[in-house]
C-alpha cells in the first residue's frame, strides 16, 4: 500500500506492523463472528438514491454528539488496549482528534491511564466506564473522570461478561505483551511496533493499577471475569447517574424495550451498538437495530451508532436512518496502528470527505437533517 485512499488501507498496513495477536483483537468478533459480519453485510445492503443537480456548496458538516460540538458526525469510540496498538496510543488518537474537532472517547481498558492522556493532550476527552466488583473502585473512576474534566461519561452496557473472541485465546493475548515461544518471531519481524510499545508509558492497563492482579493476567477474558461485575443492572445505571454531573451516554442498546429503559435512566444518548460484534454472537446487526431505538426514543435522547463504520458512506446510510453520529473503532484502530497521529487525521478526513462526497451526490445538505429518502 503505497497510496493510503481508504480504512481497508489502514488495515492492510496495521497487519503488517503489529503483532498477529494484537491486530485479531481489533479485527475479529466472538465466537462464528456471526454479528461482526452482519454489520458490514447490513450496512453493505443498503441502497443509497443517487440524486442530482442539488446545490452542493451550502453543505452543513458540523454538528453536536451528546452536546460536544463536532466538526463531523463522527467520533472515536473507547477502546480497549489501545496503547498496545501504538505506543502511547491514546495520546495520539485524542490528538487526532482534537486537531480534527471531533470527539474521543477513552476507554476503561486503555493502556495509559485518564490522567497520562489529560496530561499530554489540550482538549478534554470523553470518558468509558465499566462496571468492576470494587464500588469503591467505581467511584474513584468516575472522580478521575470528573477531574480530568471529562465532559461526557459513557457508561457501557453489554459487557458485563466477556464473548470468547477465539482467536484471542488462540494467540495467547496478554496484557502487558509477553515475549512468548510461539509469538517470538512474530515480534522480531516488527521491531517498530516493539520498540514504541516498550518505550511507552505504560504497557498494562494505566486506569486499573490499583487493582490487583492487573499485571500478570492470563488471558482478558479471565481477568475480566474476575475484575468485571456480572450482576450489575439498571440499579446500577442510575447508580452511576447520580454520581455523574456531566452528559451520560449509555453504550450497547440494541433493542427498542433496553432503549426506553436507557431514556428512562436520564441517559443524554444512548449508542446502538453490539460492541462492534464482539459480544452476543447471533445478535443483529446494529445498523439494522437503530430504526426501532430511533422510533422507541422519540427524541428524548440522542441515538448514536457504531457497529462496522468504516467509510463516510457508511456514516451517511446511519444518519438517513436516524442516527446522529457514528463512533470508529476498529477503523480507528487500523490507522492508529499503521501510521500513529497522523494516520488518525488521515482516517478520520478520508472519512468526512467520503461523507461529503455522498451527501452532495444524494442532495442532502445538513448532517443534522438527513432524510431516510436518500435510501431506495
Ligand atoms: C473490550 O471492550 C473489548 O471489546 O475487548
Amino acid at each position: 500500500v503505497t497510496v493510503v485512499t481508504s480504512v481497508g488501507d489502514f488495515r492492510e498496513l496495521a497487519r503488517r506492523r503489529v503483532p498477529r495477536a494484537i491486530f485479531d483483537y481489533a479485527d475479529r468478533g466472538s465466537y462464528e463472528e456471526i454479528t461482526i459480519r452482519r454489520n458490514r453485510a447490513d450496512l453493505d445492503a443498503l441502497t443509497l438514491r443517487q440524486r442530482v443537480m442539488v446545490d452542493a456548496s451550502k453543505q452543513t458538516l458540523a454538528t453536536t454528539l451528546a452536546g460536544q460540538p463536532s466538526a463531523l458526525p463522527l467520533m472515536i469510540a473507547p477502546t480497549g488496549l489501545t496503547g498496545l496498538f501504538r505506543g502511547n496510543g491514546e495520546i495520539y488518537g485524542a490528538r487526532a482528534a482534537a486537531a480534527a474537532g471531533i470527539p474521543f472517547c477513552l476507554g476503561t481498558l486503555s493502556i495509559l491511564s485518564i490522567e497520562q492522556v489529560r496530561e499530554s493532550t489540550e482538549v478534554p476527552f470523553w470518558f468509558q466506564l465499566y462496571l468492576m466488583r470494587d464500588r469503591g473502585f467505581n467511584a474513584n473512576l468516575i472522580a478521575r473522570a470528573k477531574e480530568a474534566k471529562c465532559p461526557v461519561l459513557v457508561l457501557t452496557l453489554d459487557l458485563q461478561v466477556m464473548g470468547v473472541r477465539r482467536r484471542d485465546a488462540k494467540n495467547g493475548l496478554s496484557v502487558p505483551p509477553r515475549l512468548t515461544l510461539r509469538n517470538a518471531l512474530d515480534i522480531a519481524t516488527k521491531p517498530g511496533w516493539a520498540l514504541g510499545v516498550l518505550t511507552a508509558k505504560s504497557r498494562a492497563f494505566g486506569n486499573l493499577k490499583p487493582l490487583a492482579g492487573s499485571a500478570d493476567l492470563k488471558s482478558l477474558s479471565a481477568w475480566v471475569a474476575n475484575q468485571f461485575d456480572p450482576s450489575i443492572t439498571w440499579k446500577d445505571v442510575a447508580w452511576v447517574r447520580e454520581r455523574w454531573p456531566g452528559k451520560l451516554v449509555l453504550k450497547g442498546v440494541l433493542d427498542a424495550d433496553d432503549a426506553r429503559l436507557a431514556v428512562d435512566q436520564g441517559a443524554d444518548a444512548v449508542v446502538v451498538s453490539n460492541h462492534g460484534g464482539r459480544q452476543l454472537d447471533g445478535a443483529c446487526s446494529s445498523i439494522a437495530a437503530l430504526p426501532e431505538v430511533v422510533r422507541a426514543v422519540q427524541g428524548r435522547c440522542e441515538v448514536l451508532l457504531d457497529g462496522g463504520v468504516m467509510s463516510g458512506q457508511d456514516v451517511l446510510k446511519a444518519l438517513a436512518l436516524g442516527a446522529r453520529g457514528c463512533l470508529i473503532g476498529k477503523a480507528y484502530l487500523y490507522a492508529l496502528a499503521a501510521q500513529g497521529q497522523a494516520g488518525v487525521a488521515k482516517a478520520i478526513e478520508i472519512i468526512g470527505n467520503e461523507l461529503k462526497v455522498s451527501l452532495a451526490l444524494t442532495g442532502a445538505i445538513d448532517v443534522q437533517n438527513v432524510s431516510p429518502d436518500i435510501l431506495r
